[in-house]
């Protein structure tokens, strides 16, 4: 494993019985990256996004993170990782605050540090005044917005977030993307599946586009758009192309009929 690498896949497959979900999927992610995952649905995201940590293992393959191998250490990649997945389980009878709290207690985080960064998230993405109502009281957002304090709390070196983005306001996703940049600046990883091309467009330094379980393109804007031979796209268009869904057209005349 190299140095500069926060995360390294080598070949690493996983089915479910005889859904073949992540085929052979060979990834290095540097430190400091803004990566992007996407895909249409089904394609394996989640599913890779949950071996980084350990929550779903391999059949095949490597899974380095941040220097441990996820299957032999997972706990040692834990303490370094914060981690939003895509339907972020609260406890739904905890106040925000009751819940931050207890995560930030599982992370062994000094009282007084624990309690200042809560406040200051809590600040910064307007939960303020809230804090004190219980979760299941909260929108979507409000509980994606604690989904992610969790993650950012214990001041991880690399952040995993599934459609971490996609309940949030505009106000709110901009200060998250926002955040993310200035993490990278101080050398923490991200990597992020996302629906919305957009904010991958606007926030990843590298882009990963899978399908059916392979990472069936990567790179950086101009990287994707040469490979897709459309030199002026955006990533909407490169995501069709390759995807091989630019005749959506014909599928909804189909569903019109
Ligand atoms: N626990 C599971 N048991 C059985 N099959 C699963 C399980 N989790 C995922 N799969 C299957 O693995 C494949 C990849 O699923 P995954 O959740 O990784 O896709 P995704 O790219 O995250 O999709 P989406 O964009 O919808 O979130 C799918 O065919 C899915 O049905
Ligand atoms: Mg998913």
């Amino acid at each position: 494993m190299s140095e500069i690498s926060a995360v390294e896949l080598q070949k690493v497959v996983k089915r479910y019985n005889e859904i073949l979900a992540v085929d052979q999927v060979d990834l290095t992610i540097k430190k400091g990256e803004i990566f992007g995952l996407l895909g249409p649905n089904g394609s394996g995201k989640s599913t890779t996004l949950k071996m980084l940590i350990g929550l779903v293992l391999q059949d095949s393959g490597s899974v380095n993170v941040l220097g441990v191998d996820v299957q032999k250490d997972p706990v040692a990649v834990k303490q370094q990782v914060g981690y939003v997945p895509e339907s972020p389980r609260l406890y739904e009878f905890l106040t925000g605050i009751e819940y931050l709290d207890f995560i930030g207690d599982i992370y062994g985080m000094q009282a007084e540090e624990k309690k200042s960064r809560i406040s200051e998230y809590l600040k910064a993405l307007q939960l303020e005044g809230r804090e004190g109502d219980m979760i299941n009281g909260y929108s979507d957002g409000m509980k994606q917005k604690i989904a992610l304090i969790s993650a950012f709390l214990h001041k991880p070196r690399l952040l995993i977030l599934d459609e971490p983005l996609s309940a949030l306001d505009p106000r709110s996703a901009r200060i998250v993307k926002d955040f993310l940049h200035q993490l990278k600046n101080q050398g923490v990883t991200t990597i992020m599946s996302t629906h919305v091309l957009e904010i991958a467009q606007a926030v990843c330094d590298r882009i990963g586009i899978m399908y059916k379980g392979k990472i069936l393109a990567l790179g950086n804007m101009k990287e994707l758009r040469e490979m897709a031979k459309l030199p002026d796209s955006g990533l909407e268009d490169i995501f069709l192309k390759l995807t091989g869904t630019d005749d959506i057209k014909a599928v909804v005349e189909e569903l019109a009929k």
